[in-house]
């Protein structure tokens, strides 16, 4: 197979890539880390590159959807449509670089009683004689059945293999550590150790990490990076076309996320001053998807009716079999799923905050790539998913992004003047009160902003429609699409003007509408007409303005003061689960009983997502919403 020479400037990465690759691919290979929200499936636009110098294949019609005239000209191109026929150079433009995501992994103030998985345990064994050769382990055993009253105990295999000598070592005195009460991970001199252990969110996006002490239950640290998995796909559904696709994809895809925990558990024992051996236990939670793909399981199952996971259980598995570098006998816990779309991330979230133990009717939305639904109080749980897309996250939008430096996060307009405010990620002002804001892009919580203001003060009306009327200056047509400027060209670092379009309007109210649809059913389903409280979890609840979220819709009608985004009460859930060995108990009853209830196949579900697709609705009342937007917009 020929090789050509690839360039990607400006970073100046090169190496020899296989021809008739895509540039994509090739940037996987040599590290350049283009942008590529749908997994290199041609549908998102987000990975331009532009070529310097040399030859790639003709351009196709999927570029053309991306690609102006002008552009092309230009030598711009998709690099998951682009393939390597010669020696090339290519320029990898600001916005198609992969962004490192801000993290919002806040931790909730709770406190978990502690009751960790694993212990420890000193004691001092009589040594053998010849009237009394009884084994090592047996001896042990004896010892701590005598002093312990533990019984039927095991011993993991490395543990063994240094049993003998640990015990000689130290004058037949031990700290032994024990996994539930059942088996000896490690021998250690008899002095009574810190143990640790870490809790791992396995999100689509980020992956979250805090390193606790298990004797006190305090972070020592906590650390998140993007999932490495982004490159093969930015929601799950690509990521389970890419193991269906490559022969060895499931393997890549597990390897990835190993490098990637790895990397993270290195960071975080290295921050607290200790060994990544010092790590014993490791708890995860994950939607279902990364789930199977971290523990090697083909997921292919999940991406079709009716969505069967492959285990609805708990797990626990040696880190060592999965490739993790911490002690060689820590156990991984996988806390359990409740279905094909609704995760153990979803049961984090439901151990965490306890709707099953209050009186309120509560709604917890899950907002990520996939919309994760639960509703209920102590009396009845339900659960649901719904495909909301990628357009609360900054895909499908013309300008979205990740809610990384340069995202456009926060919108305000002004219902006179028309006039724009606007915040960005990594500054700390409004755009006026800085000489060049340097925005790349609008990520998800400046979008659900930036289209409630909008309808707010009437430039989009009930139904989406971006008003042509309007003289403001900020509304301008490109390509037959009408757009509002929220920064203009010099606000930028991309070199034109940031807009929201029709198409983004209406890309955002699908997302919405299928979160407020499926609330909808729920409620339907428990026979209530009001929800008590609203819960905004994941990564990017945190960062919703409540307020613009329900005037764009995005759950029914409730009281403000009851609306909070909770950070990501799938990583507290990880971390009550690694401290507490009872609340796995929990987790797994929880898991259980929670109802399932798959949306699409409910006979109103269509009608229900069509009168969502109104801002707010198009006839449910919004009583919360006077004063906040005016009567005569409500009432379209
Ligand atoms: S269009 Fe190329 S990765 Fe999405």
């Amino acid at each position: 197979m020929k090789k050509f020479q690839v360039i990607f400037q400006p970073t100046g990465r090169r190496g020899e890539v296989e021809e008739g690759k895509t540039v994509l691919e090739a940037s996987r290979e040599l590290g350049a880390e283009i942008e590529s929200l749908c997994g290199g499936e041609k549908t998102c636009g987000k990975c331009r590159v532009k070529l310097l110098e040399g030859e790639l294949s003709p351009f196709t019609w999927e570029e053309a959807k991306f690609i102006e005239d002008k552009e092309k000209a230009q030598g711009y191109r998709l690099s998951c449509a682009a393939h390597i026929l010669g020696d090339v150079s290519l320029s990898l433009p600001e916005e198609s670089k992969v962004q490192k995501q801000r993290i919002s992994k806040e931790i909730a103030e709770n406190t978990i009683p502690l009751r960790p998985a694993i212990t420890s345990c000193s004691v001092e064994l009589i040594p053998p004689t010849l009237n009394d050769p009884l084994g090592d382990f047996d001896r042990l055993k004896n010892t701590l059945l005598d002093k312990y009253r533990l019984s039927s105990l095991n011993i993991d295999y490395p543990a063994l293999l240094k049993l003998s000598r640990s015990l000689r070592m130290n004058g037949w005195k031990a700290n032994i550590a024990l996994w539930m009460d059942k088996e000896i991970l490690d021998i250690k001199p008899s002095k009574a150790d810190d143990l640790y252990g870490l809790a791992i969110d396995v999100g689509t996006t980020t992956v979250a990490g805090y390193l606790c002490n298990l004797r006190n239950g305090k972070i020592l640290a906590m650390q998140s990076i993007m999932n490495p998995q982004i490159s093969y796909g930015e929601d799950v559904m690509s990521r389970i076309n890419y193991t269906m696709a490559h022969p060895d994809g499931l393997e890549v895809l597990q390897r990835s996320i190993m490098g990637g925990l790895n990397q993270l558990i290195k960071t975080l024992s290295e921050n607290c001053h200790l060994l990544s051996e010092d790590i014993l236990e490791l708890t995860v939670v994950g939607n279902t998807t990364m789930h199977h793909l971290l523990l090697g399981i083909n997921p292919q199952y999940l991406g079709v009716a009716p969505f069967p996971p492959a285990i609805h259980h708990s797990i626990d598995v040696k880190a060592r079999d999965l490739g993790l570098k911490v002690h060689p006998s820590a156990n991984v816990h996988v806390l359990p799923i409740e279905a094909g779309f609704v995760g153990a991330d979803n049961v984090g979230v439901l151990i965490a905050q306890e709707p099953y133990n209050q009186d309120e009717m509560v709604l917890i939305i899950d907002v990520g790539t996939n919309g994760e639904l639960v509703m209920g109080n102590r009396k009845k749980l339900i659960s649901s998913s719904c495909a909301t897309g990628p357009a609360l996250e900054g895909a499908h939008i013309k300008f979205g992004m990740r809610a990384a430096p340069g995202a456009i996060e926060r919108i305000q307009i002004d219902p006179e003047t028309n006039e724009v405010r606007f915040k960005v990620i990594g500054n700390d002002g409004w755009n006026a009160e800085l000489p060049n804001p340097k925005a790349m892009g609008i990520c998800g919580s400046g979008i659900i902003d930036g289209i409630a203001e909008l309808y707010r003060t009437g430039l989009i009306d009930k139904g989406g429609r971006l008003n042509r009327e309007n003289q403001s200056p900020r509304l301008k047509t490109t390509n037959g699409i009408l757009e509002f400027v929220i920064a203009w060209k010099e606000e930028t670092a991309i070199g034109k003007e940031i807009t929201i379009s029709q198409q983004d309007v209406r890309n955002a109210q699908l997302a919405k509408a299928a979160l407020y649809a499926g609330a909808k059913l729920m409620m339907r389903r428990l026979g209530i007409e009001k929800l008590d409280e609203v819960i905004l979890a994941g990564a990017f609840g945190s960062y919703i303005d409540p307020e613009k979220a329900m005037i764009l819709g995005m759950f029914p009608d409730c009281d403000l003061k009851n609306v909070y985004a909770i950070g990501n009460a799938a990583g507290d859930g990880a971390r009550i689960a690694l401290l507490n060995r009872d609340k796995r108990a929990e987790a797994n009853e929880i898991a259980r009983k929670v109802e399932y209830i798959e949306l699409t196949i409910e006979g109103n579900f269509q009608k229900e997502f069509i009168e969502a697709m109104h801002i707010p609705h198009m006839h449910d009342p919004f009583p919360h919403l006077k004063g906040i937007v005016k009567d005569e917009i409500l009432s379209q």
